[in-house]
């Protein structure tokens, strides 16, 4: 039998089986793990995306907040695309400075918040206007300190992976519609302020022909309504590939398009725009990795499932229950061998099976595998034994942050960074029971 130890994961990865066993018997099960090389990877790709005039990529940093992620993907060189007053709170807090940021927001900050704010703005925070009431809120300090904003439309046009991550349409409630622009441009004349930046976000995930096609419907409207614009963002929401199946959106072949309509559009006007992304899921999904343990087996009888039970299962990791996305499974024994991996399956010496993955909530929609309304899907590999692995791969983006972690009362799970050198970082501690109960008081 062949020894698997040093098996990798992924085709694109670091982690190897035995990377997966050093982690849950150094930290525990279950844990997020992080692959540095991975992040840098795609960090470098993002920057490097052809543009005409330069670019600026933020990374949203909603995705995956963790503190020393965040000064990871600063230190590559990104800003920061930030969706709340705390998100940028935060990332301050990790050392970065209100210049390497922009807020994106539904908020409408009031009194302490307001004053933060401004004082945020002064320090350099981009202010991206998402409503007629934040624009008319903003217009004042605006002018009184000269300082140009930027302005986010809803193009009326959107694409994403499903319709609750559509960001571009009627059903959304992201920024300034179309059909408001002219009262928008009302205030800004009236005012006489600077609108600096025009900025569209069609949603995530989304059929990269239509992030392209935003690209000339969000010129179009920088061309008609915004003369003073140098900037513009194009948003994030690239496309990511975590099952060996999907297509990633090619972020070069969309560059090369931007650039080209860039350039088309300073023949056009004489102006030279600066070009801006914001990639969350782009630049940390496939770099993360859940390690659960498998505690128990059941079986649902001749028509039913044969399911195994792990120890994460929708507080860790949301998307199955709430998207009906997929996310790759890897089977590794408790001596790390690698059983079974969704990326070459062809390849695996163990008998494989139809199996179904369940965490440990009490509701059956609490499961790794579920179309996108909530019917479980068994999928193919190897069959664990009590004790062994079983790893949930893309779960780098929005799996820690937006897990449901205290639903039963289970605690956040730990974060771990596997380092270029092969170290493994502690980047967050386990919660512990008393600190989900900290706030609450007695009757
Ligand atoms: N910019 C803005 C204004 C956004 O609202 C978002 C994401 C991004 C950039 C980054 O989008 P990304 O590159 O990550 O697709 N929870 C969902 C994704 C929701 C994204 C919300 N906004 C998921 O797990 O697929």
């Amino acid at each position: 039998m062949t020894h698997l130890n040093t098996d990798h994961l992924t085709p694109f990865g670091r982690v190897t089986s035995e990377t997966i066993v050093r982690a849950a018997e150094q930290f525990g099960t279950p844990v997020y793990l992080y692959d540095e090389a991975v992040v840098v990877r795609k960090c470098q790709d993002a920057l490097n995306m052809p543009n005409a005039y330069g670019l600026t990529v933020r990374y949203a940093m909603k995705a995956n907040s963790n503190r020393a992620l965040l000064q990871l993907i600063n230190n590559q060189g990104l800003s920061l695309d930030c969706s709340t007053l705390n998100e940028v709170r935060r990332a301050h807090t990790a050392g970065i400075a209100c210049d390497r940021m922009m807020l994106t927001s539904q908020e409408v900050p009031a009194g302490k918040d307001r004053q933060d704010l401004e004082t945020m703005i002064r320090e350099g925070l981009v202010y991206n206007i998402c409503s007629l009431r934040q624009l008319k809120l903003i217009a004042d300090f605006s002018v009184k300190h000269d300082q140009p904003m930027s302005i986010r439309i809803n193009p009326g046009v959107g694409a994403g992976e499903s319709v609750t991550r559509n960001t571009g349409d009627k059903y959304s409630s992201f920024g300034i519609h179309m059909a408001n622009i002219e009262k928008a441009l009302d205030v800004i004349h009236e005012k006489g302020f600077r609108i600096n930046q025009v900025h569209v976000h069609i949603g995530s995930g989304g059929d990269p022909d239509m992030w392209r096609e935003n690209i000339d419907r969000e010129l179009m409207i920088t061309e008609k309504y915004f003369p003073d614009a140098e900037i513009v963002n194009l948003g994030g929401g690239f496309k990511e590939a975590r099952m060996p199946d999907e297509t990633a959106a090619d972020i070069q072949e969309l560059g090369y398009y931007a650039k080209e309509r860039f350039k088309d559009f300073y023949r056009r006007t004489g102006r030279k725009l600066h070009m801006s992304i914001e990639p969350g899921t782009y630049i940390v999904a496939n770099a993360g990795y859940l390690v659960t343990s498998v505690v128990d087996e059941k079986w649902s009888g001749p028509t039913g499932f044969e399911f195994i039970i792990l120890d994460a299962g929708m507080e860790a990791n949301t998307r199955p229950l709430l998207y009906g996305s997929r996310h790759p499974f890897y089977v590794i024994s408790n001596t790390g061998k690698l059983l079974s991996s969704e990326f070459d399956l062809s390849t695996m010496k163990y008998e494989l099976d139809y199996r179904v993955v369940v965490g440990r909530c009490c509701e059956s929609g609490d499961s790794q595998s579920l179309d996108y309304q909530g019917h479980i899907i068994p999928r193919t590999m190897a069959n664990p034994e009590i004790g062994d692995y079983v790893v949930i791969g893309g779960t780098g983006a929005y799996c820690s942050a937006m897990s449901l972690y205290n639903y039963n009362s289970h605690v956040q799970a730990a974060e771990l960074l596997l380092r270029e050198d092969g170290k493994l970082k502690m980047i967050r501690k386990r919660q512990t029971l008393n600190q989900i109960i900290h706030n609450e008081q007695n009757l």
